[in-house]
């Protein structure tokens, strides 16, 4: 008898042969950003460094550019640059993720690789089911299903899933996104010594005097790791309200710092800040990596926010992933920072300087649709503007401190923005990548990621001052 998985790994490879074409004729489609090789890419998963191999896994739906029975694709690389696309690993074949192969993370035990994902079921009248299931691989490419390790609690809806996992002083732990019976997003802990046993401890986040506050119906996507003598809880929470410039996004991710008592499995902490100022980031996960660093990728894109307007289904793919960062916690905050490794991408450096007074400049050469551009601001004096292909800019207005990114919609041409309060600009670095930008403003401190969906001719780069501004460029073409 074949094997249900199997079949439907043929099925999702024959998809991407059929419409390879389609995919690479589409001139939205990404340079040095991972991005599924047809269909639907959304989070991040198994992030992971394991004998000098980077592991990204993603969530994915080969046979439509919408949600369904996700897949498990995957992608390696050793530099963080050069992706490969691996044998998929996951197919959602089996009773207990039927309804497809839900997120996770990856741990490395005992020389093997173990995936632990949700298994996401909906019986005949659409109820849905959870289980938290685990995978094993020795060579980080094959992947054995072990089936079920852990059901759902009392206490939660099964609106439960993304199990993260990671190591302790020789101790296994889990975090899990869920939902109360109140409908209140949580986030729950588990501890086991073998990674086949699970002991339940409860929610993470603190309640009572400490209580975080309203945070929304569902957690989804969390990862606690220990970062520079804090602990970090990163989700993203789905029900946040907008509040003046912030929670403008549908569903946001952020996080709070503290101290995890890994006896009580509680958490101290203190508020939840947002990660990422732009329109599209949601689910990112970290790992630390052999050379001791946490990096984090995102999925540059939100549940249901405007998804089925973007440009790239007429070319049978949507979504992509950002680029990965390296994280940090300075000041009481988290900073990002583009890997190091990024830079081997660079050629063709252009520098030019300029001293503008209510006034454009654009100067053709620097012109493009793939590269870096680093702005390094000596003043602003007014507002200071770096215009993308007639599309996309991000200004300074020095008078309000106010950063704020702007687009035209991909919905219905209008122009939207998102924007953060922040003291002073003195650099600004972009990846900019066909239909994506990542800004990194003064290092990392803050980041706006998002998409956006120029006009193909239109390759412009203009920089403008209103009142007086001071700055350099560096522009590296990137591939
Ligand atoms: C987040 C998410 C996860 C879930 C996955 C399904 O984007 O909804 O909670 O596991 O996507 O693809």
């Amino acid at each position: 008898m074949i094997d249900r998985n199997d079949e439907l790994k043929e099925l999702a490879i024959k998809e991407i042969n059929e419409h390879r074409n389609t995919v690479e004729k589409d001139h939205f489609r990404s340079v040095f950003h991972l991005m599924p090789p047809v269909g639907l890419l959304n989070d991040p998963n198994g992030f992971i460094h394991w004998k000098g191999v980077y592991h990204v896994f993603f969530q994915w739906m080969p046979f439509k550019t919408d949600h369904g029975a996700k897949f498990w694709g995957h992608y390696t690389s050793t530099d963080l640059v050069n992706w490969e696309l691996q044998p998929i690993a996951l197919a959602p074949g089996d009773w207990y993720d039927k309804n497809g192969c839900y997120s996770g993370s990856a741990v490395v035990y005992e020389d093997k690789m173990y995936l632990f994902y949700t298994g996401n079921v909906k019986d005949e009248e659409g109820n849905r089911e959870t289980y938290q299931c685990v995978a094993v691989s020795e060579d980080g490419i094959h992947f054995e299903k072990k089936g079920v390790v852990l059901h759902l609690p009392e206490g939660y809806t099964p609106h439960f899933r993304d199990p993260k996992v990671w190591q302790h002083l020789g101790k296994w732990y889990m975090v899990i996104g869920t939902q109360n019976l109140n409908e209140e997003g949580r986030v729950v802990l588990f501890e086991s010594a073998n990674l086949m046993d699970w002991t339940f401890k409860g929610d993470v986040t603190a309640s009572g005097e400490e209580a975080i506050g309203d945070l929304g119906f569902m957690w989804e996507c969390p990862d606690l790791f220990e970062l520079d003598g804090k602990d970090i809880l990163l989700f993203s929470p789905q029900g946040i309200e907008p509040e003046g410039y912030l929670y403008q996004n549908i569903y946001q991710t952020g996080y709070v710092s503290g101290e995890l008592d890994y006896v009580s499995g509680k958490m101290s902490h203190g508020g939840f800040t947002e990660l990422d100022r732009g329109f599209e980031f949601y689910a990112p996960q970290t790992t630390l990596d052999e050379n001791g660093r946490r990096l984090v990728i995102g999925w540059m894109g939100v549940p249901e926010q405007a998804e089925g307007h973007h440009p790239t289904i007429a070319h049978k793919w949507i979504h992509i992933l950002t680029v990965p960062r390296e994280l940090h916690y300075e000041d009481e905050r988290l900073i990002q920072r583009p890997a190091v490794e990024l830079e081997a991408m660079r050629h063709t450096e252009m520098t030019k300087e300029a001293n503008l007074s209510n006034e454009l400049k654009q100067w053709s050469e620097l012109n493009g649709t793939v590269y870096e551009l680093l702005v390094q601001l000596e003043e602003i004096k007014g507002t200071f503007s770096v215009n993308l292909r007639n599309n996309a800019s991000l200004t300074y207005d020095s008078t309000k401190a106010l950063l704020t990114f702007k687009r035209k919609s991909f919905v219905d041409g209008r122009e939207e923005t998102r924007s953060c309060l922040i003291n002073s600009v003195k650099e600004l670095r972009f990846y900019v990548d066909s239909s994506s930008v990542e800004v990194f403003v003064n290092g990392g401190e803050e980041v706006f990621t998002s998409r956006f969906f120029p006009e193909e001719s239109n390759e412009s780069l203009v920089f403008e001052a209103v009142g007086d501004s001071k700055f350099q460029v560096t522009r590296w073409l990137l591939n």
